[in-house]
């Protein structure tokens, strides 16, 4: 099983939605996928009309309910929903160990499926450090701001950080620029991203998702954007993300 975080310190850059599409996706390939909210907003165990009177991936870092037990199969994959009392995180997980967590609970899990994709807040908290602690690889989704291109550095910093003292070999394996439009802006912004991936040491493919109303609609439908509308610009673009990871990780 390969565990991969979708990370960035800003909010709205389309990190569930790209969790959800590339889970979509994968699964359609047919590989076995495993999403987990890791976001104590829980946007995604909304968007996929979860049960929330199910365990959350919280009951199971406290060690009340089982992964098993928490796994809830969905239209598009098998899922564990978010609670808001992941918001205790920092003060409940502080001590030194508790770190290796998330990694220790999808060992349970590790053969039943491909991928694991867990899905962050847009905070730097203890959450998401146990999300890189367990993560084979990192998808940066970005949109074409300022604020969020820098997200990457934060990320790669920290990672960086993390692999010299041996809690982590997570390597970037994709820039995702998001809501991506035909402008000079974001052209200039789409090529800000290829510089960063020359400049890390992993060289992340870096790839577009046009934006399209069709992605806020599908949320409303409750159904991903490639169940609501195939062939809509963003799903033909995350369908596209999903063959270069499986390419880029070696899957078969
Ligand atoms: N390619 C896109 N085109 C248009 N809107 C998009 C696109 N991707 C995401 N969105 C919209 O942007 C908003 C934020 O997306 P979301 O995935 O919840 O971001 P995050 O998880 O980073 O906070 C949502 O309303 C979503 O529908
Ligand atoms: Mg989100």
């Amino acid at each position: 099983m390969k565990t991969i975080a979708v990370a960035n310190q800003k909010g709205g850059v389309a990190k569930s939605t790209t969790c959800w599409e590339i889970g979509t996706c994968l699964k359609d390939m047919g590989y076995k996928v495993l999403v987990i909210d890791f976001d104590q907003q829980s946007n995604l165990t909304g968007y996929v009309n979860a049960d929330r009177s199910k365990p959350s991936i919280y009951d199971c870092l406290k060690a009340d309910a089982s992964m098993e037990d928490a796994i809830q199969v969905t239209e598009d994959f098998d899922f564990i929903s978010a609670s808001e009392k992941l918001s205790k995180a920092d003060k409940e997980f502080s001590a030194p160990e508790d770190i290796y967590l998330l990694k220790e609970l999808l060992k349970f899990i590790e053969d039943d499926y491909d991928f694991a994709i867990v899905d962050n807040s847009p905070s730097r908290n203890s959450l998401l450090n146990m999300s890189y602690i367990a993560a084979d690889f990192v998808i940066i989704p970005t949109e074409c701001d300022t604020g969020s291109i820098d997200g990457i550095d934060a990320i790669y910093g920290d990672l960086t950080k993390y692999r010299k003292i041996n809690w982590t070999n997570a390597q970037v394996a994709a820039l995702i620029l998001t809501k991506f439009e035909n402008t000079a802006m974001h052209t200039l912004a789409y090529e800000q991203l290829e510089e960063k991936s020359e400049e890390m040491e992993e060289h992340p493919f870096v790839m577009k998702v046009r934006k399209g109303i069709k992605v806020s609609e599908s949320k409303l439908a409750m159904q991903s954007l490639q169940r609501y509308d195939h062939y809509s610009n963003p799903a033909f673009d995350y369908r596209d993300i999903a063959k270069a990871l499986v390419e880029r990780l070696g899957v078969n």
